[in-house]
């Protein structure tokens, strides 16, 4: 696997069309909560195509310093012993989730209901981001925490699980199924139903999850919501957990392929759960030429294999009611909103400010670095697409430790003019380890920047 701990230049140049078939990683998502969950069943849980990526590694040894036995079979096989719902022992040291908020704030919530310590810490990026949006709606099962920064929020957090703990009804203030699930997760060891209302929609896989095995969950609409009430204390049964491929990282060989000319890829097998395809209705709408081929369903979740190829985009506004569904593929977006004819418009995107960076401003300085006119706002930018007259680049882009505006700028340097650098493509292995080799099969290899 690439480390994700050295720095790694990289950079990207136009070199024709890309043309090929690829399947892209695992899903992250679904992979972490398949460690997680299978954790909480007793038995063993067989996970099929599991991304083997550093987030989701740093959330396999959590389980094992949690109790849970966890083995790789190859070939993305891994097989999980669980300890079952409150059958966490207490790690011997604290436990480090590197780059990832996934792990680390559904891990907050799975061991907040169990009497255990547990410290929890994570890399430069990583401290910097909010743990006060989990851990104060967990306190209203007992649990406390400590932590550092101005509000007490960032990690280093010392957390202490309660040891009994009422069910709480709570309505989310922040739209993030980090939050959700990491609530659903501490109501697995209360007695009682606890019931999470999340007025915008979020990812479900953890609830789709929940239900597969066999926790008494539902899933009511009102006017204030989804409301999802959980019943503890459950008994998880194991089941075997297929991942399809991750939305999230099909987006950059396909935004590749719509802005390169000559380009034809076809993704195979690629997750469609519509709380995740907020980008494929955006780029359609701009005027993509994406095919969805044979599509079918996959251990409970649509997929289908899309084929992509160069387009004439158009800009356009994004509806800001659509941004949960794509939160993680404004950076991509942003590169293919460069190469549209128009402006497009992004608002509703404050979240985007406390990810693995401030993704406003790092997709708004990497762009004007490259060329493209940009005007940021407090949720949103404006993309002064170059259409017809093309994109400069030439960047040197800044990623401070982001793995998604790593990958997004060089596959705005495959279809430049002048090449593009990033300072560090380390991060990519948190999501994407095969990144390079899969860029370079389509026929766009990346450099390293000093090459
Ligand atoms: C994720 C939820 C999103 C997303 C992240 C993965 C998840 O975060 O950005 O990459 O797996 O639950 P938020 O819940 O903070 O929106």
């Amino acid at each position: 696997m690439k480390d994700s701990s050295v720095p790694r230049p990289l950079r990207a140049a136009s070199d024709g069309p890309l043309k090929g078939t690829v399947i892209v990683p695992g899903d992250k998502s679904i992979s972490h909560r398949a460690l997680i969950l299978g954790a909480l069943t007793v038995g063993p849980t067989e996970i099929t195509g599991l991304l083997e990526a550093a987030d989701v590694m740093n959330t396999a040894r959590a389980m094992e310093s949690l109790g849970a036995h966890i083995s790789s079979r190859g070939g993305g096989q891994w097989l999980v012993e669980g300890v079952g719902v409150g059958g966490f022992s207490e790690p011997k040291g604290p436990i480090d989730f590197g780059n990832s908020g996934t792990g680390c704030r559904l891990l907050m919530g799975a061991v907040a209901t169990t009497p255990i310590s547990v410290d929890f810490t994570g890399d430069a990026s990583l401290r910097q981001r909010p743990m006060g949006r989990v851990l104060e709606p967990l306190q209203q099962f007992g649990m406390t925490w400590k932590g550092h920064g101005e509000a007490h929020g960032l990690l280093p957090v010392s957390l202490r699980g309660a040891s009994s703990s009422p069910p709480i009804r709570y309505t989310l203030e922040v739209p993030s199924a980090q939050v959700k699930s990491a609530l659903l997760l501490a109501a697995l060891n209360v007695p009682g139903t606890s019931t999470i209302i999340e007025p915008t929609p979020t990812r479900d896989h953890t609830e789709r999850m929940l239900e597969a095995m066999g926790a008494t969950i539902s899933i009511e609409q009102s006017s204030a919501g989804r409301v999802i009430s959980v019943t503890g204390e459950a008994e998880l049964r194991p089941v075997p957990i297929f991942v399809p491929c991750d939305p999230s990282s099909a987006a950059f060989p396909l935004v590749a392929a719509l802005i390169v000319p000559g380009s034809e890829v076809l993704l195979e097998r690629v997750m469609l759960n519509p709380s995740r395809t907020g980008l494929l209705t955006t780029l359609l709408e701009m005027g993509a030429d994406i095919a969805f081929e044979n599509r079918r369903e996959i251990g409970g979740e649509m997929v289908s294999d899309l084929r992509g190829r160069h387009s004439a985009l158009r800009g356009l506004e994004v509806p800001p009611a659509r941004a949960p569904s794509m939160i993680d593929e404004f950076p991509i977006l942003s590169v293919a909103a460069a190469f549209a004819e128009g402006s497009t418009i992004m608002h509703g995107l404050e979240e985007l400010r406390v990810k693995e960076s401030d993704r406003l401003s790092a997709i708004a300085a990497g762009l004007k670095d490259c060329g493209v006119g940009v005007e940021e706002s407090k949720d949103g930018l404006k993309i002064e697409g170059r259409g017809a007259e093309g994109v400069r680049g030439g960047g040197n882009v800044v990623t401070h430790m982001d793995h998604r505006i790593a990958m997004s700028f060089l596959i705005l340097g495959l279809a430049s003019r002048e090449a593009v650098a990033v300072d560090d493509g380390s991060m990519i292995a948190t999501s994407f380890p095969d990144f390079e080799d899969l860029m370079s099969g389509l026929g766009a290899p990346l450099l390293r920047a000093n090459a």
